[in-house]
């Protein structure tokens, strides 16, 4: 099996490589391809998947390239995990929009549509590339805003699945806290990338008991601290909504720490740095505890476990992804790509499991982003100062004009390099 990795040079890669190391009975790779632009990251995150996979026996070849059709030639799945801009991109997507008091985030908000727009054209040539060399390849991706660029690859016809951690750490967390294994806990997940809800937390599978009333009333208090909500909200939402869903419950709580408070994407790059000079020093061998820091724990199990499935129908047969809405939520667009619990067989790529009638105080919410997302995908594929300004007039956290008109001046400010069309 090849699995070619875009973004490959990543400080998230030895997560990746860790997970395949681990997970091989479930996805035999023969060869880990990492593409990059990048070279002098790639020969130190390459130097150390291979160290990773020698210390723990696994035989696979790792190969890095610069060179997108070489890499992905023959692939069984593309990942794609890049950042269009760097984390530079991202300290800025997570600092005007404060200047309008509007939460600065990478992927929610205004900062997310800045990121969308930098992101979904690479994505889409990147994917045309791919498909020429390797037509019957999955496209994995896990690149942010991973709703908007989900949508971008479905409706252009791509083979393509989005995936996000989230779903899979709350997972862990939960069964932590029950003290049962984590495959036992199958949630019922609803949302969309980065605004999702658990109603249910079940055990032993889509039809098991659920446990969430319970669970919300023994560690309710736990849980909201974690989360940083108050712990009376929880008990009147009644569900578990992740921690995306603190810039619409708490945003101008979030903005006024945001501007005192060091960026993420600040902390982050010095975190790489640190990282990337750990991983040049030879005699290490696996993934620093330093990685743990970073938000994608979990992913490589994501991503492992939705690879198998999709290849060789091995992996958890339930997995949380993005995939298009077809109906499943009978209150958004048959197009629109949304974050549920899926079947994942071998072959025909995942079919959302059904969803019971969503409450509208989730429904609300979920209708206007995706109405967003739409309008997203739309000024990140035709451009236009309109178009971004409309996107972010629909976006539920900033609706008014006199928001939406400076945001969009800021944005295309801050990414006029990014977009050929300002
Ligand atoms: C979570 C999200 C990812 C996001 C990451 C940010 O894992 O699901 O989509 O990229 O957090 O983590 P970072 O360490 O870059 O702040
Ligand atoms: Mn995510």
């Amino acid at each position: 099996m090849k699995l070619t990795v875009v973004g490959g040079g990543s400080t998230y890669t030895p997560e990746l490589v860790d997970g395949l190391a681990r997970l091989r009975e479930a996805l035999p790779v023969e060869e880990l391809v990492l593409v990059d632009p990048a070279a002098d990251r790639l020969e130190l995150v390459g130097g150390l998947a291979r160290r990773i996979l020698a210390r723990q026996g696994h035989g696979g070849r790792v190969v890095t390239t610069s060179d997108l059709a070489a890499g992905a030639e023959g692939a069984d799945a593309v990942l794609l995990q890049l950042r269009v801009g760097g984390q530079a991109a991202r300290q800025r997507d997570e600092t005007w929009p404060l200047e309008c008091g509007c939460v600065g985030q990478e992927t929610t908000g205004a900062g997310g549509l800045a990121k969308a727009l930098r992101t979904v054209p690479v994505v889409l040539d990147i994917a045309d590339r791919v498909r020429r060399v390797s037509p019957d390849a999955w496209i994995i991706d896990f690149t942010n805003p991973v709703g908007i660029v989900t949508r971008a690859l479905l409706r252009a016809g791509y083979k393509a699945v989005g995936l996000c951690n989230v779903a899979i750490g709350l997972q862990r967390k939960v069964a932590a806290l029950l003290g049962v294994a984590p495959a036992g806990v199958h949630l019922d997940h609803v949302g969309l990338n980065h605004l999702t809800w658990e109603t249910g937390v079940r055990l032993g599978g889509p039809r098991g008991e659920d446990v969430l009333p319970g669970l919300l009333a023994e560690h309710g208090d736990a849980i909201a601290a974690d989360l940083r909500l108050p712990p009376d909200l929880l008990g009147r939402l009644g569900v578990l909504p992740s921690y995306y869903l603190r810039y619409y419950y708490a945003h101008d709580e979030v903005v006024r720490e945001l501007r005192t408070t060091p960026s993420r994407a600040a902390e982050v790059a010095a975190m790489e740095r640190e990282l990337l000079r750990m991983y040049g020093d030879p005699a290490l061998d696996e993934k620093p505890e330093l990685l743990a820091g970073r938000g994608g724990a979990y992913y490589s199990e994501a991503a492992v476990d939705l690879a198998a499935a999709l290849l060789s129908g091995a992996g958890s047969p339930y997995q949380v992804v993005n995939t298009c809405n077809r109906g499943t939520l009978p209150f958004l667009p048959d197009d629109a790509v949304i974050e549920v619990q899926a079947a994942v067989g071998a072959g025909g790529g995942p079919v959302p499991l059904p969803v019971p009638a969503v409450d509208p105080l989730y429904a609300g919410l979920m209708a206007s982003v995706t109405a967003y997302e739409e309008l997203a995908l739309d000024a990140a594929l035709r451009g236009g100062r309109e178009r971004v300004f409309r996107a972010l007039l629909a976006h539920p956290l900033i609706g008014q004009h006199a928001y939406a008109g400076p945001l969009a001046d800021r944005l295309i400010a801050h990414n006029r390099d990014y977009l050929p069309w300002a």
